[in-house]
């Protein structure tokens, strides 16, 4: 019998994540496994969809547990010879109100949105499969932190000849100054969220890229992606859009059909590409 096709949608215990999980077993063609930090809580989640008629499978993942996220590449490069759709989509972030200094807070948010996604990047995309789909979720708020850094920080970020190195010494000098108290006269917005997700877009962009220089027979399409303002644990009551709603831009960029060559290496946003 041929292996099923698989997806893996990180963080999905909940929120978007959950919804996305909810979609792909609806569209997708194979095994969908939602994935979370907290084994009781997942399984909690699958038992709730498997009662809306549903059929996900559960892999425990903790994108900052470097052992964790190797563990789960083994299973699907074991069970599946890899992995089709992978959607980076656990992250944090800090309520408006929160008094923790913001150096804590930059710390904290990058080490999962950046530095933990990035590692789950390196890790999995080896293992992504021919006609592959990795969606990153990252946000409108990383736009919008990216125009309000300095023209020399805005230029670095927005250059088709970036690398990964450089990236990550721009966001580990960010962290720093943040510590220090002088991020705001270096160029950076005082937004911690907004910079994670700034480096998790420009690291779409880097990866996307890679794949096209070592695997341009492979066809694997990368995109980063707002889900919009969405009802969740996240982002409050007050937002516009439910959690189904939510995941409408990240299944659309996973279900790209075989042979599509674009979107990749974009930001996309309501299913459209966004300048950046
Ligand atoms: N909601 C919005 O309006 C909005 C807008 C733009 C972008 N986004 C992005 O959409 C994505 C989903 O957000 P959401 O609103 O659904 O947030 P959420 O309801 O807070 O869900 C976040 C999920 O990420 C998980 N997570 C956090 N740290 C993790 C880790 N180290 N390892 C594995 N999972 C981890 C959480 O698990 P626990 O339950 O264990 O904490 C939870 O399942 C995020 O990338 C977010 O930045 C959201």
């Amino acid at each position: 019998m041929a292996t099923p096709k698989v997806a893996l949608v990180t963080g999905s215990n909940k929120g978007i994540g959950l919804a996305v999980v909810r979609s792909l077993c609806k569209q997708f063609t194979g095994d969908v496994y939602l994935a979370s930090r907290d084994v009781g809580r997942g399984t909690a989640a699958v038992e709730n969809l498997k009662a809306e008629g549903l059929k996900p499978l559960y892999h425990q993942l903790d994108i900052t547990d470097p052992e964790s996220v190797r563990t789960a590449r083994d299973y699907f490069q074991e069970n599946y010879g890899g992995l089709d759709v992978l959607i980076n989509n656990a992250a944090i972030a800090f309520k408006m109100a929160d008094t923790t200094p913001f150096g804590v807070q930059a710390e904290v948010t990058l080490k999962t949105n950046f530095f933990a996604t990035r590692n789950m990047c390196n890790v999995f995309l080896p293992i992504i499969k021919a006609g592959g789909r990795v969606v990153n979720v990252s946000s409108v708020m990383g736009a919008m932190a990216l125009s309000r850094c300095s023209p020399e920080l805005q230029a670095r970020f927005r250059s088709d000849d970036i690398t990964e190195e450089e990236l990550v010494g721009l966001m580990e000098r960010f962290v720093k100054e943040a510590q220090e108290g002088v991020h705001s006269e270096r160029g950076w917005p005082s937004t911690a969220y907004g910079i994670s997700k700034t480096g998790l877009t420009v690291l779409s962009r880097i990866h996307a890229r890679r794949l096209r220089q070592e695997r341009p027979q492979d066809n694997v399409l990368l995109n980063a992606c707002c889900p919009g303002w969405v009802r969740t644990d996240m982002a409050g009551p007050d937002a516009p859009k439910s959690p189904d709603e939510g995941a409408v831009t990240p299944v659309y960029l996973a279900l790209l059909l075989p042979g599509a060559e674009e979107p990749h290496g974009q930001f996309v946003s309501e299913k459209k590409v966004q300048p950046w």
